[in-house]
Protein backbone atom coordinates (compact mmCIF):
# COMPACT_ATOMS: atom_id res chain seq x y z
CA UNK A 1 0.00 0.00 0.00
CA UNK A 2 1.34 3.35 -1.43
CA UNK A 3 0.93 6.16 1.12
CA UNK A 4 1.50 9.44 0.99
CA UNK A 5 1.76 10.89 4.39
CA UNK A 6 2.39 15.08 5.91
CA UNK A 7 3.33 16.11 9.02
CA UNK A 8 2.84 20.08 9.96
CA UNK A 9 2.69 19.73 13.95
CA UNK A 10 5.52 22.13 15.26
CA UNK A 11 8.24 23.84 12.72
CA UNK A 12 8.98 21.22 10.14
CA UNK A 13 6.98 20.77 6.52
CA UNK A 14 7.50 16.85 6.08
CA UNK A 15 6.17 14.69 3.65
CA UNK A 16 6.77 11.15 2.57
CA UNK A 17 5.80 8.64 0.78
CA UNK A 18 6.17 4.63 2.18
CA UNK A 19 5.31 1.42 1.34
CA UNK A 20 4.63 -0.18 4.36
CA UNK A 21 8.13 0.15 6.51
CA UNK A 22 9.71 0.68 3.89
CA UNK A 23 10.11 4.37 2.85
CA UNK A 24 10.48 5.64 -0.78
CA UNK A 25 11.61 8.98 0.08
CA UNK A 26 10.87 11.48 3.09
CA UNK A 27 11.22 15.06 2.81
CA UNK A 28 11.79 17.51 5.54
CA UNK A 29 11.82 21.41 5.38
CA UNK A 30 12.76 23.23 8.66
CA UNK A 31 11.73 26.23 10.03
CA UNK A 32 14.77 26.13 12.88
CA UNK A 33 16.67 29.09 11.54
CA UNK A 34 14.01 31.19 11.48
CA UNK A 35 12.95 30.11 14.92
CA UNK A 36 16.40 30.72 16.20
CA UNK A 37 16.08 34.50 16.67
CA UNK A 38 13.08 34.02 18.84
CA UNK A 39 14.65 31.86 21.07
CA UNK A 40 11.91 29.22 20.18
CA UNK A 41 9.22 28.32 17.71
CA UNK A 42 6.81 31.40 16.84
CA UNK A 43 2.97 29.77 16.36
CA UNK A 44 2.19 32.37 13.97
CA UNK A 45 4.88 32.31 11.80
CA UNK A 46 5.28 28.32 12.01
CA UNK A 47 1.52 28.22 10.18
CA UNK A 48 2.68 31.25 7.24
CA UNK A 49 5.47 29.01 6.78
CA UNK A 50 3.86 25.27 6.27
CA UNK A 51 1.03 27.39 3.88
CA UNK A 52 3.79 28.31 1.66
CA UNK A 53 5.62 25.18 1.76
CA UNK A 54 3.39 22.25 1.86
CA UNK A 55 2.59 22.15 -1.64
CA UNK A 56 6.53 22.01 -2.79
CA UNK A 57 7.59 19.59 -0.06
CA UNK A 58 4.72 17.19 -1.30
CA UNK A 59 5.75 17.40 -5.12
CA UNK A 60 9.70 16.71 -3.77
CA UNK A 61 8.50 13.75 -1.86
CA UNK A 62 6.57 12.63 -4.67
CA UNK A 63 9.52 13.31 -7.23
CA UNK A 64 11.76 11.36 -5.03
CA UNK A 65 9.69 8.27 -4.92
CA UNK A 66 9.20 8.64 -8.48
CA UNK A 67 5.49 8.48 -7.73
CA UNK A 68 2.37 10.55 -9.20
CA UNK A 69 -0.64 10.64 -7.47
CA UNK A 70 -2.16 8.80 -9.45
CA UNK A 71 0.19 6.08 -7.74
CA UNK A 72 -0.95 6.75 -4.34
CA UNK A 73 -3.15 4.57 -2.66
CA UNK A 74 -3.96 6.81 0.41
CA UNK A 75 -3.01 10.02 2.28
CA UNK A 76 -2.00 10.46 5.82
CA UNK A 77 -1.40 13.36 8.23
CA UNK A 78 -1.11 14.05 11.63
CA UNK A 79 -3.96 15.46 13.33
CA UNK A 80 -2.60 15.58 16.83
CA UNK A 81 -1.09 16.90 18.80
CA UNK A 82 0.66 19.63 18.34
CA UNK A 83 0.18 23.91 17.38
CA UNK A 84 -3.24 23.81 16.41
CA UNK A 85 -2.34 26.23 13.28
CA UNK A 86 0.46 24.19 12.16
CA UNK A 87 -1.50 20.86 12.31
CA UNK A 88 -4.67 22.63 10.70
CA UNK A 89 -2.38 23.32 7.70
CA UNK A 90 -1.88 19.61 7.08
CA UNK A 91 -4.88 18.41 8.03
CA UNK A 92 -6.94 20.69 5.36
CA UNK A 93 -4.32 20.08 2.61
CA UNK A 94 -4.16 16.33 3.32
CA UNK A 95 -7.93 16.16 2.89
CA UNK A 96 -7.90 18.12 -0.18
CA UNK A 97 -6.09 15.24 -1.62
CA UNK A 98 -7.76 12.58 -0.27
CA UNK A 99 -11.35 14.28 -1.73
CA UNK A 100 -9.77 15.09 -5.52
CA UNK A 101 -7.16 11.74 -5.36
CA UNK A 102 -10.74 9.87 -3.87
CA UNK A 103 -8.69 7.35 -2.20
CA UNK A 104 -8.99 7.30 1.88
CA UNK A 105 -7.19 9.69 4.45
CA UNK A 106 -5.88 8.33 7.88
CA UNK A 107 -5.51 10.81 10.72
CA UNK A 108 -2.43 9.86 12.66
CA UNK A 109 -1.30 10.74 15.89
CA UNK A 110 1.76 12.38 16.21
CA UNK A 111 3.31 10.41 19.22
CA UNK A 112 2.22 7.01 17.56
CA UNK A 113 3.67 8.20 14.69
CA UNK A 114 7.19 8.73 16.88
CA UNK A 115 6.99 5.05 18.03
CA UNK A 116 5.85 4.08 14.65
CA UNK A 117 9.64 5.47 13.79
CA UNK A 118 11.00 2.16 15.47
CA UNK A 119 9.43 0.25 12.61
CA UNK A 120 11.27 1.90 9.54
CA UNK A 121 15.05 1.30 11.61
CA UNK A 122 13.65 -2.58 13.04
CA UNK A 123 11.91 -4.45 10.61
CA UNK A 124 11.80 -7.04 13.13
CA UNK A 125 10.24 -5.18 15.55
CA UNK A 126 6.46 -5.85 17.02
CA UNK A 127 4.46 -4.97 19.84
CA UNK A 128 3.44 -5.71 22.81
CA UNK A 129 6.46 -3.67 24.29
CA UNK A 130 7.25 -0.59 26.68
CA UNK A 131 7.58 2.34 25.15
CA UNK A 132 9.32 5.94 26.51
CA UNK A 133 8.17 8.54 24.63
CA UNK A 134 10.45 11.62 24.94
CA UNK A 135 10.10 15.00 23.24
CA UNK A 136 9.16 18.88 23.13
CA UNK A 137 5.98 18.44 23.92
CA UNK A 138 5.64 14.97 25.98
CA UNK A 139 7.31 12.73 27.95
CA UNK A 140 5.16 9.31 28.82
CA UNK A 141 5.35 5.55 29.07
CA UNK A 142 3.21 3.44 27.19
CA UNK A 143 2.47 -0.04 26.95
CA UNK A 144 2.05 -0.90 23.44
CA UNK A 145 0.17 -3.83 23.40
CA UNK A 146 -0.83 -3.70 19.74
CA UNK A 147 0.14 -1.19 17.08
CA UNK A 148 -3.01 0.52 17.60
CA UNK A 149 -4.29 -0.34 21.04
CA UNK A 150 -2.15 2.41 23.94
CA UNK A 151 -1.99 2.47 27.61
CA UNK A 152 -0.22 5.10 29.18
CA UNK A 153 1.56 4.06 32.29
CA UNK A 154 3.53 7.00 33.04
CA UNK A 155 3.74 11.19 32.22
CA UNK A 156 5.01 14.44 33.44
CA UNK A 157 3.07 15.88 35.46
CA UNK A 158 4.22 19.11 34.02
CA UNK A 159 7.24 20.30 31.63
CA UNK A 160 7.95 17.79 28.67
CA UNK A 161 12.26 16.40 29.52
CA UNK A 162 12.69 18.43 25.82
CA UNK A 163 11.08 22.04 26.87
CA UNK A 164 13.19 21.37 30.29
CA UNK A 165 16.04 20.95 28.10
CA UNK A 166 15.14 23.41 25.92
CA UNK A 167 14.33 26.29 28.47
CA UNK A 168 17.90 25.39 30.68
CA UNK A 169 19.66 25.64 27.36
CA UNK A 170 18.39 29.07 26.51
CA UNK A 171 19.26 30.01 30.50
CA UNK A 172 22.71 28.61 29.17
CA UNK A 173 23.06 30.69 26.61
CA UNK A 174 22.98 28.04 24.36
CA UNK A 175 21.58 28.74 20.62
CA UNK A 176 18.04 26.78 19.88
CA UNK A 177 17.08 24.14 19.68
CA UNK A 178 18.25 23.51 23.57
CA UNK A 179 18.41 20.57 23.67
CA UNK A 180 20.58 19.31 20.59
CA UNK A 181 23.26 22.32 21.58
CA UNK A 182 23.41 21.16 25.26
CA UNK A 183 23.90 17.29 24.30
CA UNK A 184 26.60 18.76 21.68
CA UNK A 185 28.30 20.35 24.26
CA UNK A 186 28.06 19.15 27.59
CA UNK A 187 30.79 17.36 28.82
CA UNK A 188 31.51 15.16 32.68
CA UNK A 189 28.34 15.98 35.13
CA UNK A 190 29.17 17.16 38.68
CA UNK A 191 26.92 16.81 41.08
CA UNK A 192 28.54 18.25 44.18
CA UNK A 193 29.36 21.62 42.28
CA UNK A 194 26.04 21.28 40.58
CA UNK A 195 23.64 19.80 43.06
CA UNK A 196 20.21 19.52 41.27
CA UNK A 197 17.28 18.51 42.90
CA UNK A 198 15.85 14.89 42.21
CA UNK A 199 11.44 16.23 41.42
CA UNK A 200 9.54 13.49 43.40
CA UNK A 201 5.77 12.56 42.42
CA UNK A 202 3.36 10.88 44.46
CA UNK A 203 0.72 9.00 43.07
CA UNK A 204 2.31 7.31 40.54
CA UNK A 205 5.90 5.80 40.98
CA UNK A 206 5.99 6.14 37.00
CA UNK A 207 5.34 10.06 36.54
CA UNK A 208 8.22 12.68 35.76
CA UNK A 209 8.24 15.68 37.39
CA UNK A 210 10.48 18.36 35.15
CA UNK A 211 9.42 22.38 35.86
CA UNK A 212 11.59 22.03 39.46
CA UNK A 213 14.55 20.64 37.60
CA UNK A 214 14.68 23.52 34.82
CA UNK A 215 13.79 26.44 37.51
CA UNK A 216 17.16 25.18 39.00
CA UNK A 217 19.27 25.72 36.63
CA UNK A 218 17.65 28.90 35.75
CA UNK A 219 18.38 30.44 39.59
CA UNK A 220 21.39 28.37 39.92
CA UNK A 221 22.89 30.68 36.46
CA UNK A 222 21.06 33.76 38.13
CA UNK A 223 22.09 33.50 41.14
CA UNK A 224 25.92 33.21 40.16
CA UNK A 225 25.58 36.06 37.41
CA UNK A 226 24.58 38.37 40.58
CA UNK A 227 27.66 37.39 42.23
CA UNK A 228 29.72 37.99 38.86
CA UNK A 229 30.56 33.74 39.33
CA UNK A 230 31.26 32.44 36.12
CA UNK A 231 28.68 29.12 35.28
CA UNK A 232 30.82 25.81 33.57
CA UNK A 233 28.23 25.23 31.30
CA UNK A 234 29.64 22.12 29.56
CA UNK A 235 29.53 20.67 33.50
CA UNK A 236 25.92 22.08 34.11
CA UNK A 237 24.73 20.72 30.68
CA UNK A 238 25.82 17.79 31.12
CA UNK A 239 24.76 17.72 35.16
CA UNK A 240 21.48 18.35 34.15
CA UNK A 241 21.70 15.60 30.94
CA UNK A 242 22.82 13.42 33.63
CA UNK A 243 19.82 13.88 36.15
CA UNK A 244 17.11 14.10 33.28
CA UNK A 245 18.35 10.60 32.03
CA UNK A 246 18.39 8.90 35.01
CA UNK A 247 15.06 9.79 36.17
CA UNK A 248 13.88 8.70 32.23
CA UNK A 249 15.55 5.25 33.06
CA UNK A 250 14.36 5.05 36.39
CA UNK A 251 11.09 4.87 35.77
CA UNK A 252 11.22 3.14 32.61
CA UNK A 253 13.27 0.17 34.11
CA UNK A 254 10.55 0.31 37.24
CA UNK A 255 7.46 -0.01 34.78
CA UNK A 256 9.96 -2.68 32.78
CA UNK A 257 9.49 -4.31 35.67
CA UNK A 258 6.48 -4.78 37.46
CA UNK A 259 4.35 -4.55 34.28
CA UNK A 260 6.45 -8.02 32.94
CA UNK A 261 8.10 -6.64 29.65
CA UNK A 262 11.36 -7.06 28.27
CA UNK A 263 11.51 -5.42 25.57
CA UNK A 264 11.99 -1.65 25.77
CA UNK A 265 11.54 1.19 23.27
CA UNK A 266 13.18 4.76 22.87
CA UNK A 267 11.13 7.23 20.94
CA UNK A 268 10.37 11.35 20.29
CA UNK A 269 13.32 13.83 19.77
CA UNK A 270 14.79 14.02 23.24
CA UNK A 271 15.31 10.08 21.73
CA UNK A 272 18.64 11.09 20.33
CA UNK A 273 20.17 12.27 23.50
CA UNK A 274 23.18 10.10 23.89
CA UNK A 275 23.48 9.59 27.78
CA UNK A 276 19.82 8.56 27.38
CA UNK A 277 20.95 6.33 24.87
CA UNK A 278 23.63 5.04 26.91
CA UNK A 279 22.18 4.92 30.40
CA UNK A 280 19.36 2.75 29.24
CA UNK A 281 21.75 0.76 27.11
CA UNK A 282 23.49 -0.13 30.30
CA UNK A 283 20.23 -0.79 32.33
CA UNK A 284 18.65 -2.75 29.70
CA UNK A 285 22.35 -4.80 29.52
CA UNK A 286 21.98 -5.20 33.22
CA UNK A 287 18.73 -6.86 33.52
CA UNK A 288 19.06 -8.56 29.79
CA UNK A 289 16.02 -6.59 28.21
CA UNK A 290 16.02 -6.09 24.68
CA UNK A 291 16.41 -1.60 23.44
CA UNK A 292 15.31 -0.25 20.45
CA UNK A 293 15.96 3.57 19.58
CA UNK A 294 14.89 4.84 15.80
CA UNK A 295 18.06 6.34 13.74
CA UNK A 296 18.99 9.79 14.50
CA UNK A 297 17.33 10.82 11.12
CA UNK A 298 13.77 9.27 12.21
CA UNK A 299 14.02 10.88 15.95
CA UNK A 300 13.03 14.36 15.41
CA UNK A 301 9.82 15.36 13.37
CA UNK A 302 9.35 13.64 10.29
CA UNK A 303 6.66 12.22 7.70
CA UNK A 304 8.19 9.17 7.08
CA UNK A 305 7.53 7.73 10.31
CA UNK A 306 3.63 9.12 10.24
CA UNK A 307 3.37 6.30 7.39
CA UNK A 308 4.62 3.51 9.27
CA UNK A 309 1.83 4.48 11.87
CA UNK A 310 -0.95 4.82 9.12
CA UNK A 311 -0.19 1.67 7.40
CA UNK A 312 -1.87 -0.21 11.23
CA UNK A 313 -4.08 2.41 11.56
CA UNK A 314 -5.49 2.10 8.32
CA UNK A 315 -5.51 -1.74 9.02
CA UNK A 316 -7.02 -1.33 11.58
CA UNK A 317 -10.05 0.86 9.82
CA UNK A 318 -9.61 3.89 11.15
CA UNK A 319 -9.83 6.38 8.87
CA UNK A 320 -11.58 10.00 8.35
CA UNK A 321 -13.94 12.16 6.37
CA UNK A 322 -13.75 15.48 5.09
CA UNK A 323 -14.98 16.37 8.56
CA UNK A 324 -11.71 15.60 9.90
CA UNK A 325 -10.38 18.04 12.52
CA UNK A 326 -7.04 19.54 14.21
CA UNK A 327 -6.38 19.01 17.95
CA UNK A 328 -3.80 20.38 20.09
CA UNK A 329 -3.45 17.82 22.65
CA UNK A 330 -5.05 14.28 22.60
CA UNK A 331 -4.10 11.52 24.63
CA UNK A 332 -2.11 9.01 22.47
CA UNK A 333 -5.37 5.98 23.76
CA UNK A 334 -7.78 8.29 22.12
CA UNK A 335 -8.98 4.99 20.61
O1 LIG B 1 10.05 14.97 18.68
P1 LIG B 1 10.52 16.35 18.40
O2 LIG B 1 11.34 16.58 17.16
O3 LIG B 1 9.34 17.35 18.34
C1 LIG B 1 8.21 17.20 19.13
O4 LIG B 1 7.33 16.42 18.69
O5 LIG B 1 8.20 17.80 20.21
O6 LIG B 1 11.35 16.77 19.69
C2 LIG B 1 11.96 18.00 19.77
C3 LIG B 1 12.69 18.04 21.10
C4 LIG B 1 13.27 19.40 21.39
O7 LIG B 1 12.97 19.72 22.74
C5 LIG B 1 14.77 19.16 21.21
O8 LIG B 1 15.58 20.02 21.95
C6 LIG B 1 14.89 17.74 21.70
O9 LIG B 1 13.77 17.09 21.13
N1 LIG B 1 16.13 17.07 21.27
C7 LIG B 1 17.09 16.70 22.12
C8 LIG B 1 18.12 16.12 21.33
N2 LIG B 1 17.74 16.18 20.03
C9 LIG B 1 16.50 16.76 20.01
N3 LIG B 1 17.17 16.79 23.46
C10 LIG B 1 18.26 16.31 24.04
N4 LIG B 1 19.31 15.77 23.37
C11 LIG B 1 19.27 15.65 22.01
N5 LIG B 1 20.30 15.10 21.36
Amino acid sequence: MLILSIESSCDETAVAVTEERNVLSSVINTQIEEHKIYGGVVPEIASRRHCENISLVCEEALKKANKTYKDLDAIAVTFAPGLIGALLVGVNFAKGLAMSLDIPLIPVHHLRSHIAANYLTHKELEPPFLCLTVSGGNSIITEVKDYTTFKIVGATRDDAAGECFDKSARAMGLAYPGGVTLDRIATTPDFKKYPLPTPKVEGSEYDFSFSGLKTAVINLIHNASQKGEEVDVPVLAATLRAKVSDMLVQNTMKAAENLGYNKIVLAGGVSANSELRRKMDEECKNRGFSLYYPEICYCGDNAAMVGAQAYFEIKAGHTADESLNAFATMPIDYI
